[in-house]
């Protein structure tokens, strides 16, 4: 098997060099590979390199992610999140290729408390949002054979992420405040990307199981459950802390305003997945501890 994957160097990319790699003959670029053009701005120019390379699985982890950037630049958002995958989706009809895509909890308005279904309607609250929806939907309306992995909060070991930026700051002050009315559950580059290479094997064998799915880890959390997780695993670890875990405040998302409106309810409902490919979703304290023990 041949395997195509596309923004390599991403969170979710990085671990997909690693998880694709036993499945097959892997071309991973990123957007300034010299070989082949995989530069999502220029989306007219994504079909060659899909006709020139031919897998039989193209795997996308290119995107635009800075959702607050993305409401000053939604055309480079809509390039990035929409036409390029579409042109890609497109092209991998047409060499009758599968096709695996990553979308977000944000394409939902985050009303309610009830964890999302694939079918529910969606209502996005931002250009991110709204640019993953238009994305997914180029996506299954051009490449019969998809999978769609709608996900959240994905944080990964390697370089920035929330639970770092929370040691920083505890080691330099003495209280911390933190969003408590956003819902969901953080989910690790590595549980996406080994979910990825499985659901690929089975879909290989198995076409009728092609589809959009919820993907989050097990269990649920606000960024100041989060937290306050992260800073007790630390002071476990005998890492010297300012901020003590009870020091972290609990604050509205109104008090962090930013340019991009995001949804309080980000929970999503994985049964469809767990059922379709026979999976277990550990709960989310299980990956970011590996994920703290491997950093800290
Ligand atoms: N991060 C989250 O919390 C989250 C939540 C829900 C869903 N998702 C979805 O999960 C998928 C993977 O996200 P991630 O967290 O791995 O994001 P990420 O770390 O930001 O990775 C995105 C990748 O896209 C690349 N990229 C940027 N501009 C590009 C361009 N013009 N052409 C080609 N590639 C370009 C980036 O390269 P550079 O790093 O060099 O810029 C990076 O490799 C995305 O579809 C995202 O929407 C993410």
């Amino acid at each position: 098997m041949k395997l195509l994957l596309l923004g390599k160097g991403g969170q979710v990319g990085w671990e997909l060099q690693r998880s694709l790699a036993p499945l097959g003959e892997l071309v991973a670029l990123d957007f300034d590979s010299t070989d082949f053009h995989a530069d999502f701005s220029q989306p007219e120019r994504l079909a060659d390199t899909v006709l020139q390379v031919k897998p039989d699985v193209i795997v996308n982890a290119a995107a635009h992610t800075a959702v607050d950037k993305a409401e000053s630049e939604p055309e480079l958002a809509r390039k990035l999140n929409a036409s390029s995958p579409g042109v890609v989706a497109k092209a991998a009809q047409q060499i009758g290729a599968l096709m695996v895509h990553y979308s977000t909890d944000y394409v939902f308005d985050g009303s309610g408390s009830q964890p999302r279904r694939e079918d529910d309607p969606t209502g996005p609250l931002s250009v991110y949002g709204q640019t993953k929806l238009e994305g997914e939907q180029l996506v299954a309306s051009n490449c019969r054979r998809h999978l769609i992995f709608r996900t959240s909060w994905v944080y990964a070991a390697r370089g920035g992420n929330f639970a770092k930026t929370m040691l920083r700051l505890a080691r330099e002050r003495d209280r911390l405040t933190v969003i408590d009315d956003q819902f969901g559950a953080p989910t690790g580059a590595e549980l996406l990307a080994d979910v990825t290479a499985h659901a690929i094997r089975e879909t290989v064998r198995d076409p009728s199981k092609a589809g959009l799915y919820h993907v989050v880890a097990g269990g649920e959390t606000t960024w100041h459950g989060y937290a306050r997780f992260v800073l007790e695993q630390a002071l476990a670890a005998g890492v010297a802390l300012k901020a003590q875990p009870a020091a972290v405040e609990a604050v509205p998302t109104s008090a962090f305003p930013t340019p991009a409106r995001r949804p309080h309810n980000s929970r999503l409902d994985t049964g469809k997945l767990r059922t379709a490919f026979g999976l277990v979703l550990p709960d989310w304290r299980i990956g970011v501890a590996r994920m703290l023990q491997e950093t800290l």
